[in-house]
């Protein structure tokens, strides 16, 4: 019966194990909008309630990311019709439509955009892409549940039908306003914050980078300053096992090091970066000045609105990028080491 609603604009396979996508071209549609009706937008969706408190938020965002909540009800994804649901931890809603609502592109699809601006207002037929009325918290409730939009239409059957306790929905409910409308961790308008870690000459190599870019104007007029421990920060340079004290489990820091992936072999987690797939035989401040460079490199083509799942999207596209180590330096989506030996050469 879901077959029947696939529109050939997204032809999708989800299994079970990983909700692998495949398909091309579903159009991730955006209404534009002025920024004082996004706010007016983000409030109305939120307070046909009372307005949550901090813990309903956290809760409602843990779902979101992680599909777990802090209570102990079991929250399952509903893949196909017919199939055993699965833990929503195995696919997340931030695992589609990405940590900030706009949808992170998995292989040519981008899923919804679920920020305020889009959901909070009604949405006119384009092409094939039909037409459908402002959410409200109901209406998102059963969308998530159901599957049906805002008009009642079954959604792709992509997008998994979830079940979770009342309380639960409620809290994912209240936190779906916050999509896009977060502080991004370690940035502000006057700095962007990064962790470096490593040797003291490694420190001095990057910090020496850092300052050269900020006297040369900075990165969209932000500078960037080295966090001190504990501090948020939005990205990292660096390796070693001291990484992880700084690392918190919930987040996915975009990292660039110089070192090796730990196990040889394994594929890098998703939001770091190696420069070369065994031990360089470099020092650490040549390494630490050219994860810098490279750092440097992928804010800058992030904007001034830089994100971290931005940064990794830059990182990804980052091209024979000359780190001055004596070769070049290519990420891509599949391939986050970037070079192919230790000596450079491809
Ligand atoms: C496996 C990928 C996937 C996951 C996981 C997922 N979604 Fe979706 N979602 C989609 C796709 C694809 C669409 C677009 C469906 C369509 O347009 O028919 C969508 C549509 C939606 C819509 C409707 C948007 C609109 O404009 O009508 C809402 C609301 C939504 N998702 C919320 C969520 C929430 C909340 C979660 C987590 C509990 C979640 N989704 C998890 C893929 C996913």
């Amino acid at each position: 019966m879901w077959s029947a609603v696939i529109h050939r604009r997204a032809a999708l396979v989800t299994t079970a194990a990983a909700a692998t996508l495949v398909g091309l071209g579903l159009l991730a549609l955006r209404v534009v909008l002025r920024t004082s009706d996004a706010a007016s937008q983000a409030v109305r969706l939120e307070t046909s309630g009372s307005s949550p408190d901090a813990a309903t938020v956290a809760a409602g965002r843990a779902i979101y990311r992680r599909g777990e909540g802090p209570s102990q009800h079991p929250i399952t994804a509903l893949l196909s019709p017919g199939e055993d649901p699965v833990p929503a931890a195995v696919v997340p809603c931030a695992g589609c439509h990405g940590k900030g609502g706009r949808g992170r592109p998995e292989g040519g699809v981008v899923p919804a955009d679920l920020t305020p601006e889009v959901l909070g207002v009604p949405r006119r037929t384009a092409g094939d892409h039909p037409g459908r009325p402002a959410y409200t918290p109901a209406l998102l409730k059963r969308a998530i549940t159901m599957g049906l939009d805002a008009g009642g239409r079954p959604l792709e059957p992509t997008m998994p039908r979830f079940q979770m306790s009342l309380d639960d929905l409620a809290a994912l409910v209240s936190y779906l306003p916050r999509l896009g409308h977060e502080p991004e961790p370690g940035l502000t308008d006057e700095d962007i914050r990064v962790a470096v870690v490593g040797s003291p000459a490694a420190q001095r190599a990057a910090r020496g980078y850092f300052d050269a870019v900020a006297r040369a104007g900075g990165v969209y007029r932000r500078s960037i300053v080295v966090g001190l421990d504990g501090e948020p920060v939005l990205a990292g340079i660096g390796g070693g096992s001291d990484r992880t004290r700084l690392v918190d489990s919930d987040e996915e820091i975009p990292w660039l090091d110089g070192a090796p992936p730990r196990e040889p072999g394994t594929a890098p987690e998703r939001s770091t970066f190696h420069l070369f797939p065994s031990a360089p035989g470099l020092d650490d401040a040549t390494l630490a000045r050219a994860e810098a460079m490279v750092l440097v490199e992928a804010l800058r083509q992030c904007g001034r609105e830089v994100t971290r799942e931005r940064l990794v999207q830059a990182l990804e596209t980052v091209h024979r990028f000359d780190g001055e180590l004596g070769a070049p330096l290519s990420f891509s989506r599949g391939r986050h080491i970037g070079m192919a030996s230790p000596t450079g050469s491809p």
